[in-house]
């Protein structure tokens, strides 16, 4: 839907003084205004315990909005007109007078437009106070129109399938399943959104993506930053449900899905479905046969000193949380049998990327003399998420000269060199879409309880074995020895290709 058709809408942010809302949400929101894709009428308000006046609460986010929005500092007229939309209201969660005190302000805007709005509640707090928000919004009537309510729920969605099961069962008591938006943030991303476009909308690459060509697959996200201030939150959470549990595994879904009917948000769901009922459940044996798990020490990042993960505040002195997990996947369907899936992702590597490495196979017959052929590579297809956006294709070329001598050549296509907008943040694309009711770029309750069935049995096997030799991997390297042997044992290695 384009948002000139979107209804008047009020956003409240449970959270509004935190971290995400600050770097984030109204950046976002701030950058749709100055795109025209708000709705005429719209209102932010921010609720929380710090005791911000309207005024010092627009002022926190100006700072923010100049600190973090990737258009810097707002312009003045702009900032003029959008903060005078933003209200703040010092609330206890727990307490029904702010919520009451929520719908006499959210009645108030209303009258003073003199038109009703579609509530949106985003939830921008810790995952323990999802089930009481949800709770006192239904008890206090603040969501009896369900056409014109929606709740925008942060992962991570529950800490393990039981969690994540009850939290739907709550949510889906109080709420309809097409009212909850269940944020996966790297579904926000252009390059994700791309790979339905670049897959089903072009005849070429179809016809070879399955088994009979492609010969394994790829999918790394490194970081390099560590836990920073989120100790308390990652040491409970790990590399396995920090990213694999989602990121990870929707760019698995997005790679490997069958193509959808049509392009609507429940015909895309169901394929991304089928592809993580259709991994196979690993046990026993089989977890660690399949997988890798590493902790940074300390070491050396981009120049600087960089303290080991146990030196983390927030984090146990002990700690056996994983900072880095290395998983091989396989996919059992017609499709992708025997494919492996390798999927990998750390804290303080030496590299910020998202990508996704095809490998294709070789050609059946080499008609080449292996002396001109010494550099003959099997084609290689490979999709940046971020930083940088784009695909890569590699393929053979004649090396010019007089003697037929092959080498490596390559298409790319680059995002942001080919189109002349910039890219909208994955939050403001997230946005728009909750506030257009697209629930497309979203986890359905089924999708992110198919998703932590996958990762179970490395919950448990995790758990149940702690890892004897944690720190196992020095700040700035590219992770344990063991993930060179998880890839190596079929004959692979991992490809660190430059991200430009
Ligand atoms: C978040 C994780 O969901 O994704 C963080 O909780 C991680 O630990 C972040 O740093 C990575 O996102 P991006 O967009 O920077 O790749």
């Amino acid at each position: 839907m384009n948002v000139n058709n979107a209804q008047p809408t009020i956003i409240t942010i449970f959270g509004g003084s935190g971290d995400l809302a600050n770097r984030k949400l109204v950046p976002a929101l701030y950058n749709l205004f100055t795109d025209e894709q708000l709705p005429e009428h719209f209102a932010i308000i921010g609720l929380g315990r710090t005791s911000y006046t309207n005024e010092s609460f627009r002022s926190y986010l100006h700072d923010g909005l100049t600190e973090f929005s990737r258009k810097g500092k707002p312009v003045a007229e702009d900032w003029e007109k959008f903060k005078d939309n933003i209200h703040y209201l010092v609330s206890d969660i727990d307490n029904d007078e702010s919520y009451q005190n929520l719908k006499s302000t959210i009645e108030g805007i209303e009258e003073s437009w003199g038109i009703e709005s579609n509530h949106l509640f985003y939830f921008a707090v810790s995952p323990r106070f999802i089930a009481p928000i949800a709770t006192k919004i239904g008890e206090n009537k603040l969501c009896i129109d369900e056409h014109r309510t929606r709740i925008i729920v942060e992962k991570p969605f529950g800490n393990d399938l039981e969690s994540a099961v009850k939290l739907n069962n709550l949510l889906k008591g109080i709420f309809k399943e097409e009212q909850i938006y269940r944020i996966d943030h790297y579904l926000g991303k252009e390059a994700v959104q791309n790979m339905l476009a670049f897959r089903f909308a072009n005849i070429l690459f179809e016809p070879i993506w399955n088994r009979n060509y492609i010969e394994h697959v790829q999918i790394t996200a490194s970081e390099t930053v560590g836990v920073e201030d989120r100790g308390g939150y990652y040491d409970q959470a790990g590399a396995l449900k920090d990213m694999i549990q989602n990121h990870a595994l929707q760019l698995l879904c997005f790679t490997a899905m069958e193509a959808p009917v049509h392009f609507n948000a429940d015909e895309i769901r169901n394929r991304k479905v089928d592809v993580l009922r259709a991994i196979r459940k690993f046990s026993g044996k089989e977890v660690f046969e399949n997988s890798t798990r590493g902790q940074y020490g300390k070491g050396w990042i981009k120049g600087k000193q960089v303290a080991g993960y146990r030196e983390e505040p927030k984090v146990k002195k002990n700690s056996s949380t994983e900072t880095f997990a290395a998983i091989r996947f396989f996919i059992d369907n017609w499709r992708w049998q025997s494919v492996p899936f390798y999927v990998r992702t750390g804290k303080c590597m030496p590299e910020k990327k998202s990508v996704i490495t095809i490998q294709f196979r070789s050609v059946p017959h080499q008609m080449f003399p292996n002396e001109t052929s010494d550099h003959m590579l099997p084609n290689r297809l490979v999709i940046y998420i971020s930083p940088s956006t784009g695909i890569k294709i590699q393929f053979q070329a004649k090396k010019i000269g007089l003697d037929m001598q092959l080498k490596p050549a390559e298409f790319t296509f680059d995002y942001s060199g080919s189109y002349e907008e910039e890219q909208p943040e994955a939050y403001e694309n997230l946005l728009h879409d909750v506030i257009t009711g697209d629930a497309t770029l979203f986890m359905r309750s089924d999708e992110v309880e198919e998703a932590w069935k996958v990762v179970m049995p490395f919950v448990h096997g995790w758990e149940n074995h702690p890892p004897s030799s944690f720190p196992n991997y020095s700040a700035g390297s590219w992770g344990p020895e063991e993930a060179e042997a998880l890839i190596a044992e079929n004959g692979f290695h991992w490809i660190s290709l430059p991200t430009e």
